[in-house]
Order: C-alpha cells, then sequence, then structure tokens
C-alpha cells in the first residue's frame, strides 16, 4: 500500500518514514529540503533495507501538488509533516509561515478531495492548549489563543481540516497533537538536524555536551515547580513515529469512530529542565555546564499529556524512557560532529 509522507527528510517524518517502511508500506516522500538534508534517505535506507520514493517538490506550488497527485493516483494515505516549525522565526515571518503551513495544507487537501482520496494525518501540537488550567491535558481541555503565528497555523489547520471533514463524509483526519519530541534513532542513523544555534533543549544539551556551546542557559529558576524550572512531557521520536502508523491503519481499516478525530501523543510524564539535564548527565557520564537565567518570553510553565485516549483507542502508548531519548540523542550528535 502507497503511503504518502510530506516533510519526510525531516525530524518526525523519517522516522515515520523508517516506522512505516517497517510494517510494509511503501512509501513516497515529498519534501522541498528548506529544513532538511537529501542524506536523510541514506539513513532510512540504511536502517530499513529499502530506499524510499523521493521527489523534491513544493508545496507552495499549486500546480506541483496537481501534478503530484495526478502522477501518483494509487496513493492510500497521507501523512502531512510538511511545515516550518520555529516559534520565534514565525513572529518575525508571520506571513511565511501562513504561506507555508496554512497555503500548502489547503493545496494537498483540495487534490485529495477532488481524487476521492480518503486518509490523512495531521501534525498538531500541544501548542494548541497554551497554558492549560489542569494537568495533564486530556484532548477535552479549550484549544487557547494562539502565542504565536507557528502555532496559530496548528490551530487553523485543525479548523481546516475539521470543516473538510463536515462537507465530505468519507474524508477521515486524525490531528495528533505532539508533546515534546526529541531523541533519535538508536542506530543513529538519522536524528533532529537543527540548522544553525538550536533553539530547542535537547539539541542545545548535546551540541554543549559536546563543546560546540559554552554552556546551557536555562530559561527561568523561579517557576511554581517543584524545581523551579519547566516542566515538559518529552517523548521519544520513535514511539511518536510508532503512533503516526497506528493511526494510519485505524484510519485504513475504518476502526474509526468519526471522520475528524485527534489525539494527544506524550508520555504522561512531565519532567523538568533539570531532570533534562539530569538524564543527559547520567547517559553520557558528562556533567553538563549550565547557568539559569531570565525566563524566556512565551514560555509556558508546564505541560504534561493525558495519554488515555491514545493509550485506549489507538491502542498505542510509549516504551521509551527520557533516559532512552537522551542516549539516542547523544550517540547521534557525536556521529554527526564526528563525520
Ligand atoms: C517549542 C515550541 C512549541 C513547539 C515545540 C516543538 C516555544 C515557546 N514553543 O516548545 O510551540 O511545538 O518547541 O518542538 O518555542 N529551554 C531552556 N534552555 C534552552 C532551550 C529550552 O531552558 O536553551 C527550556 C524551555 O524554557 C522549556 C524547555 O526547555 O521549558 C523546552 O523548550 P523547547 O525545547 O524549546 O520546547 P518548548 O518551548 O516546550
Amino acid at each position: 500500500m502507497k503511503i504518502l509522507v510530506t516533510g519526510g527528510l525531516g525530524f518526525i517524518g523519517s522516522h515515520t518514514v523508517v516506522e512505516l517502511q517497517n510494517e510494509g508500506f511503501d512509501v513516497v516522500i515529498i519534501d522541498d529540503l528548506s529544513n532538511s538534508s537529501a542524506e536523510v534517505l541514506e539513513g532510512i535506507t540504511a536502517i530499513t533495507n529499502k530506499k524510499p520514493l523521493f521527489k523534491k517538490l513544493d508545496l507552495k506550488v499549486k500546480s506541483e501538488v496537481q501534478d503530484f497527485f495526478n502522477h501518483h493516483n494509487d496513493i492510500a494515505g497521507v501523512i502531512h509533516f510538511a511545515a516550518s516549525k520555529a516559534v520565534g522565526e514565525s513572529v518575525n515571518e508571520p506571513l511565511m509561515y501562513y504561506e507555508n503551513n496554512i497555503n500548502t495544507l489547503v493545496y494537498v487537501l483540495q487534490e485529495l478531495t477532488k481524487l476521492n482520496k480518503k486518509n490523512f494525518i495531521f501534525s498538531s501540537s500541544c501548542t494548541v492548549y497554551g497554558q492549560a488550567d489542569e494537568l495533564p491535558i486530556t484532548e477535552n481541555a479549550p484549544v487557547k489563543p494562539a502565542e504565536s503565528p507557528y502555532g496559530n497555523t496548528k490551530q487553523i489547520g485543525e479548523e481546516i481540516i475539521r470543516d473538510t471533514c463536515k462537507v465530505n463524509g468519507d474524508f477521515n483526519a486524525i490531528a495528533l497533537r505532539y508533546f515534546n519530541p526529541i531523541g533519535a534513532h538508536p542506530s543513529a542513523e538519522i536524528g533532529e538536524l537543527p540548522i544553525g544555534v538550536p533553539q530547542n533543549l535537547v539539541p542545545f544539551i548535546t551540541q554543549t555536551g559536546l563543546g560546540m556551546r559554552d554552556q546551557l542557559s536555562v530559561f527561568g529558576g523561579d517557576y511554581p515547580t517543584p524545581d523551579g524550572t519547566c516542566i515538559r512531557d518529552y517523548i521519544h521520536v520513535v514511539d511518536l513515529a510508532k503512533a503516526h502508523v497506528v493511526a494510519l491503519q485505524r484510519l485504513l481499516t475504518g476502526k474509526n469512530d468519526s471522520n475528524f478525530e485527534f489525539f494527544n501523543l506524550g508520555t504522561g510524564v512531565g519532567s523538568s529542565v533539570l531532570e533534562a539535564i539530569h538524564a543527559f548527565e547520567r547517559v553520557s557520564n558528562k556533567s553538563l555546564k549550565y547557568e539559569i537565567v531570565d525566563r524566556r518570553e512565551g514560555d509556558i510553565i508546564s505541560a504534561y499529556a493525558e495519554t488515555s485516549k491514545a493509550n485506549n483507542i489507538l491502542g498505542w502508548k510509549t516504551q521509551l524512557t527520557l533516559d532512552d531519548a537522551m542516549a539516542s540523542a547523544w550517540k547521534w550528535e557525536q556521529k554527526i560532529r564526528n563525520k
């Protein structure tokens, strides 16, 4: 069965392609390489012994999207990762974010509905909840006004899909709301490839561990949490990737309860920034130089998932720990820098 993965050479996309191929799916990847590299294909091939089909394509060009679907009319499902994801950049370049994340989604949905293609998985985020009033965060928590254009594109994206499902009764979609994806494939053949100075915690930790950065700034030590630092639900990217396969299979076998569903994907465990640092120190046998500095604007205090909906309905559960994730991120960082 042929599955299209947009953004399939990115961080979460590439790990999902591996899990899809492990389950026997034929994968076609579309990626514009704006924040990824064609070398990732080699990593995927090394792990799975199978090279996925790859087409470099810019989803912002509507005619190219139309051409693509006209030539690949045997696609059974789409997992749509292609999007920009840097929160700070989105604040400075909102229109670029709306074009990259919204126009492209609309073009893909237009082709899918036109061709009567039915199964669509959307890459959403726990950012839609903002600072939730109750923890852990259930799927019933209200969607809060977005803090950034990036966050807004995830909210609007879900709304666009919901509206599309309303008028296309046989179009099925699942939005997956990720908590904080981290780690790398245990083989260290694929992982996260941040361009420039990493904004996210784990790549900054591993680069500091390697000596590429002098020290880590811990953003805020006076939050109302047990150790004063922010709390997040760090989920291993391999666990996250597997959830996409399970969600896709749910649609392909018609097991979905309604034609638009959404699930939180997290571990259910909240870890503080200091706990994340200590996990890194444990698995690397290194002590990490860090300093507690001012809070980062826009950060929420605490977010971790209530996972029972995904556990019970999707039949999926995380299997890997924070230490597993840190160990894999560390192995990957060492490998790419020693090349
Ligand atoms: C961020 C985005 C979120 C997005 C997610 C994708 C923001 C405000 N939110 O989540 O919308 O979906 O990435 O991965 O950017 N930290 C430090 N020092 C650092 C970096 C981070 O202390 O150098 C802390 C942060 O304050 C936060 C935690 O580490 O408490 C995690 O930060 P990060 O990895 O950037 O993820 P989020 O901010 O949770």
